[in-house]
């Protein structure tokens, strides 16, 4: 099979291991810049050019799309998947994971618990309801990443600075209850076709209520409950999403999704759990692509 593995970066952890997975099974792998392929739309066909060529021999690709370039990337992903090209991530489900207002919109539409959230452009509702949350605020940019932008207001008097802060700068961002009964800790829940793959704990190192590994967090593998387990597999099926890193905390009143990942780094869970989750996701796409071609 051919498989195009869309990444800004083939030294990356996430896109080595796929590369690496698809090629222990024969596969042909090419590892294409996705900022860099040219959508061409006339007399009614979708064309991919890359670096002036052509792109007609792709049987999958799978998206590692960065959040600096979500729009773009979902519009290549929406041209691969209009040419009937098999994608591990749809444009649709991608767009919807990486907003995290329309993301959290998606999950309480259905049922499912997150911290409890506003979005407003009046800093004055922000203000009323500041006195409603207990233990402080998390305000967070909606499209931001690896725990940059996500900041703790332990008081309404530094929640009003950071709104301030946030809205001058034009950035569009939300305001969360803080789960401190959490401490520092959410799980990451990895999910491959509807199965659990693996599950880690991360923690935020001393003196940081963020857990992400970028901003220093440690991860161990953790098991999950019945709960825990149905709760992420729904996220992930509302979402449209085939492969999935769910961020839960574990609050007094259950398991709160954070938020759901359609891009999920590779190398925390993969060191972590010791499972090939890399090789699963090749094993998903051989199960759904039935086009065998000569590499
Ligand atoms: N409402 C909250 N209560 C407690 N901790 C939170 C809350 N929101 C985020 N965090 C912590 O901050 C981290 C980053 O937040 P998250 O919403 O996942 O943003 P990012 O997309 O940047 O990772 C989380 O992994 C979690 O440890
Ligand atoms: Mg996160």
């Amino acid at each position: 099979m051919n498989i195009a593995i869309l990444s800004r970066n083939p030294a990356l952890y996430s896109t080595q291991s796929l590369a690496r997975a698809a090629r222990v099974r024969h596969h042909y792998v090419r590892i294409i810049d996705y900022v860099n392929c040219d959508l061409i739309m006339e007399d009614g066909n979708l064309t991919i050019s890359y670096h002036g060529q052509v792109i007609d021999n792709v049987d999958a690709i799978i998206p590692r799309i960065g959040a600096t370039h979500t729009i773009f990337g979902s519009a290549v992903i929406r041209q691969f998947q209009q040419k009937g090209i098999f994608s591990t991530l749809s444009s649709d489900s991608l767009l919807m994971a990486r907003d995290k207002l329309t993301c959290s919109q998606v999950l309480a539409s259905k049922g499912l618990q997150i911290p409890r959230t506003i979005v407003s452009n009046n800093t004055y509702m922000y203000k009323g309801l500041l006195e409603t949350f207990d233990n402080g605020v998390v305000i967070k940019l909606i499209n931001g990443t690896h725990g940059i932008g996500v900041v703790l207001a332990e008081n309404k008097a530094q929640a009003e600075s950071i709104l301030e802060a946030f809205n001058k700068t034009k950035q569009k961002s939300m305001m969360q209850e803080f789960i401190a009964e959490a401490k520092g800790a959410d799980i990451r829940i990895f999910v491959v076709d509807g199965e659990i793959v693996g599950t880690m704990k991360r923690q935020a190192k001393a003196g940081e209520f963020r857990s992400n590994l970028h901003r220093g967090g440690s991860s161990n593998v953790e098991p999950i409950s019945e709960k825990e387990k149905k709760v992420a597999l729904e996220a992930v099926k509302h979402l449209g999403l085939k492969i999935a890193g769910v961020d839960m905390l574990r609050s007094a009143r259950g398991p709160l999704i954070l938020e759901v990942n359609a891009s999920p780094g590779l190398e925390g869970i993969e060191t972590t759990t010791k499972v090939d989750i890399a090789g699963r996701i090749i094993k998903f796409i051989e199960n759904n692509v039935s086009i065998t071609q000569p590499a």
